[in-house]
């Protein structure tokens, strides 16, 4: 298949607000290019293609979310097992009128907390949601994405998008344009390509289709977050608390994507957690052995309390190490007090096979 190709960096709020705001005739010109760009994209999903975009936490895969054989064509383009449900996106809050079977007052007050934003709200599916989007399951996860090039595309498309994160299935979720490149050149029809993505993890995943609020997935917006707004307490699903993987089976799931294995990298990958003094000794000492041993030792330690910068820079340096030919990763745990520290720790774990060594 031959993918086409288009440059979005310029689709951003400030360049939207210098052109439209300011009418700075240069920024219109850059902005229209993108805005053109992005018209060609959302054809591709009306025809029932595939088109890979930016959002701010990682880039998406997307179909139109009604449209049953182009959904599917996403597993395959992925190879992704055909029972992990995707999330739908889209570009106007209310639209989720056509894919809820009912609306509760906490998913109303969740919408207008935290959308546009990175949350997404399992709810009850209405009958128009394909099984294709949901792996057979009676409900639907939907968010509104904050980003401009994500919000055009769904509204020139003119119907909501399934999306899981443009990754081949096993690698680690796409956070800048030359990753989704990397894996679904060829795979895909187009691929919007934009800026790095702002966030860097996916989306938290909240389940409302049972009453009770429970996380499913830890991510940018916290639980407390939650709890605040909602004015209850948030349950967290125990299985994301897990430290054994799939060892311990008296915790399965309930998000039927935390269950798979997620990226694990060719090389073996090892959590070191503890002090930060300490840790970064043994961080020298284990890769100085290793190496002795004919190994190449990649490392991993963002900055103390540096979350965001964690969060933004984790599947990327991942990536990297990847391509890089390490057969050992060796990284530093972050604090998982900080709610976003939790939700990074969720995917260094789970990339690191829970290989967890505390020193
Ligand atoms: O930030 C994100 O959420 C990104 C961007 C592209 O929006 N998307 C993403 O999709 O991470 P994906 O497919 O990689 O992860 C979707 C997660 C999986 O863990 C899946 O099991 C869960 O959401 N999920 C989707 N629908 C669900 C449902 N009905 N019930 C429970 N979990 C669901
Ligand atoms: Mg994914």
């Amino acid at each position: 298949m031959n993918t086409a190709i288009y440059d979005v960096r310029n689709l951003t709020e400030e360049m939207l607000e210098r052109a439209e705001v300011r009418g700075e005739a240069e920024a219109r010109r850059a902005t229209d290019t993108a805005l053109e760009a992005v018209e060609e994209a959302a054809r591709v999903i009306r025809r029932g293609g595939l088109v890979a975009f930016p959002t701010e936490t990682v880039y998406g895969l997307g179909a139109d979310a009604f449209n049953e054989a182009a959904v599917r064509r996403i597993y395959a383009a992925k190879g992704r097992p055909s029972d992990n449900p995707m999330i739908v996106h889209l570009a106007r809050a209310s639209d989720i009128g056509a894919l809820a079977a009912a609306l509760t007052p906490d998913t109303v007050r969740l919408i207008e907390g935290f959308w546009p934003g990175p949350l997404s709200i399992v709810v009850k599916k209405s009958a128009a949601v394909p099984d294709a989007v949901t792996g057979g399951l009676d409900s639907v996860a939907v968010r509104m994405p904050d980003d401009p090039v994500a919000l055009a595309l769904i509204r020139r498309a003119g119907t909501p998008i399934a999306a899981p994160s443009a990754n081949l299935s096993g690698r680690p979720s796409p956070t800048a344009a030359e990753h989704v490149l990397r894996d679904l050149d060829g795979r895909v029809d187009a691929i919007l390509a934009g800026n790095p993505c702002r966030v860097g993890i996916e989306s938290t995943v909240l389940d409302l289709s049972e009453g009770r609020p429970v996380i499913l997935r830890p991510g940018f917006v916290t639980a407390d977050g939650i709890a605040a707004l909602l004015g209850k307490s948030v349950e967290t699903d125990p299985a994301i608390f897990t430290r054994d993987g799939d060892k311990d089976a008296a915790r399965v799931p309930k998000s039927p994507g935390m269950k798979y294995r997620h990226y694990a990298p060719e090389a073996e990958m090892m959590v070191l957690e503890g002090a930060r003094e300490r840790v970064k000794s043994e961080m020298a000492r284990l890769k100085t052995l290793n190496e002795r041993l004919g190994r190449r030792v990649g490392t991993l330690l963002f900055e103390e309390k540096a979350f965001l910068e964690a969060a933004q820079g984790l599947f990327a340096e991942l990536r990297a190490l990847d391509d890089a030919g390490a057969d050992l990763i060796i990284a530093g745990a972050l604090s998982e007090d900080d709610a976003l520290g939790f939700a990074v720790m969720n995917r260094m774990m789970k990339a690191a096979g829970y290989n967890i060594i505390r020193v």
